[in-house]
């Protein structure tokens, strides 16, 4: 048996320590070069004529990389390159395939850690607890728990009565699985390419545009750990280009998405409108937006709740689908909980993550900075918001957001109901004795059902919240922050707007990837 995975440690990093120089050293390397990023299909580098550029956003001038974009030719390519890659793939024992993501997960965890948290401070703007919780921590975690709950899949067989023999063949999908990535965490990133090929898939990657950088590092690390030429084919390129190929290919057996709900639905659409194209119905997993809550009962201790709300909402810059973004605090604490944040956010220092002091770096590209300060713009000219933390912006140098509070009686005021993806939390207060209402309040002024906290020392307060707001929360959590799902540990995904629910870092996710032959003989 493959053995219990342990979630990787997390290294603190503390003045003196070697992790620390030697991140240093990492950082210092990768700022010093401009790198080439190309495609790799089937093994081979790719390079085309269109290119995009990484920058730090942080740092705007600051060119990292220039990676080359997919035209339609190589898209084509790719798909190409996945299925010729199935057979090779198939054929191998799980064990085999599996102990591919395994040494992956070791060279991770041993030999490229800093290399890869370097990549991902510097190209997405994280700090350094940021990174390493997520492209070294989370990413070794998926590996690991992924060949686990592949393994309990592979053994689980069903009964046979005497004279007869049944069993369950989890075949991969008939054709290739398309994984399109989002920028804010490399742990998705790679979890969604890895975890179809885990089941015996190929893969067509395409990574966001605004985050090339550590993807392509963990690509090279694939290789180095042995995956088949074909098995994942990195294709950046623009969303349109490369997305309209894939979804209306006939060989297209499973989409693996993280990112915009608009995105997704467009996706599923596309492929509704051509669902006799395809062999088999496409597996459709997404996750996609949240606006997620913390609701606060009166019986809540305090000071939890404003650690929770600060990390929740304005570690890397807010920019989790899993953020707090909106808060339902009771009148009889406001008081001290505004005061509490007033604290702690305005000892929050802001700037780019090469200084490991500064909490809050970057926004990731001025799409995004435009978006956010928008969204703050509306707020500070309504008559129904007022801001009370932060408000200010700078995006000379780099894309630099105050982590801001809004304040709203209006519990369906925009920043209360729409996904801000940034570093903004808005406070609605509500009479104490409205608690049960506010509950339902919460439950239905939002589309969409990612994740919710209910802070509370009240056994039955807590009922209550877990009753009134069942379906609105894919992760719920009792007295801690939304954010943070450990693989193993926090199946994690939501449903509503938010996504299937397939739950990443959990065995439904992998039971997606395969299309299972039960075979009865008869003896
Ligand atoms: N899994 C992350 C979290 O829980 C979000 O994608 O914060």
């Amino acid at each position: 048996e493959t053995p219990y995975p342990e979630n990787e440690a997390i290294l603190d990093y503390a003045p003196g320590s070697e992790a620390r120089r030697k991140l240093k050293e990492a950082l210092t390397e990768l700022a010093a070069k401009r790198i080439e990023i190309p495609l790799i299909i089937g093994g081979q580098r790719i390079t085309t004529d269109d290119m995009g550029q990484v920058v730090m956003p942080h740092d705007h001038g600051h060119v990292l990389a220039d990676y080359h974009k997919a035209s339609a030719r190589e898209v084509r390519q790719a798909i190409d390159a996945a299925l010729d890659a199935r057979k090779t793939w198939q054929s191998m024992r799980w064990e085999e395939r599996c102990a591919i993501f395994l040494k992956a997960a070791e060279l991770l965890a041993q030999t490229y850690r800093y290399l890869i948290n370097a990549g991902s401070m510097l190209s997405t703007s994280k700090n350094v607890f940021q990174a390493e919780i997520d492209a070294a921590c989370e990413l070794i975690d998926f590996l690991r728990f992924n060949v686990f709950f592949a393994e309990q899949i592979y053994r689980e067989q069903p009964r046979s009565a005497p004279g007869t023999w049944n069993y369950v063949q989890h075949r991969p999908l008939e054709g290739f699985v398309f994984a399109v990535t989002p920028f804010n965490f490399t742990a998705i990133a790679g979890n969604l390419p890895t975890a179809p090929a885990i089941m015996g898939n190929s893969v067509v990657w395409k990574p966001a545009s605004t985050s090339v950088y550590t993807p392509y590092l963990f690509m090279q690390i694939l290789e180095e750990a042995g995956l088949p030429a074909g098995v994942i084919n990195f294709i950046p390129g623009s969303g349109r280009t490369v997305g309209d190929i894939c979804l209306k290919d006939r060989h297209l057996a499973g989409v693996h998405f993280t990112g915009s709900t608009a995105v997704f639905q467009q996706m599923w659409q596309t492929i509704g409108e051509h669902i006799e194209t395809y062999t088999s119905y496409p597996r459709i997993v997404g996750e996609t937006g949240g606006k997620d809550f913390v609701f606060v009962h009166r019986s809540a201790d305090i000071q939890q709740v404003v650690t929770a709300l600060v990390r929740g909402a304005f570690e890397y810059q807010g920019q989790k689908c899993s953020a707090a973004s909106r808060a339902y605090v009771p009148r009889s604490l406001w008081k001290e909980i505004k005061a509490g944040l007033e604290r702690e956010i305005g000892s929050l220092k802001i700037g780019a993550p090469q200084d490991f002091q500064n909490f809050v770096n970057a926004v990731i590209d001025r799409q995004a900075f435009a978006a956010i300060t928008g969204f703050i713009d509306y707020a500070s000219q309504s008559s129904s918001a007022e801001i009370i933390i932060g408000g200010g912006s700078d995006d000379r140098v780099g894309y630099f957001i105050e982590p801001t509070v809004i304040y709203t009686e209006d519990p369906h005021f925009k920043t209360m109901v729409e996904e801000i993806f940034g570093p903004v939390l808005t406070v609605y207060v509500y009479e104490d004795d409205a608690y049960r209402e506010t509950l339902e309040l919460c439950d239905r002024s939002s589309k969409y059902a990612l994740t919710g906290a209910i802070f509370s020392r009240d056994r039955a307060a807590i009922s209550l919240a877990m009753t009134a707001l069942e379906h609105a929360a894919g992760n719920f959590y009792i007295n801690d922050k939304p954010t943070g799902a450990v693989v193993g540990q926090q199946p994690f995904g939501g449903g509503r707007a938010s996504g299937t629910n397939d739950k990443a870092g959990f065995y439904t996710n992998l039971l997606r990837w395969v299309s299972p032959r039960t075979v009865k003989e008869t003896f």
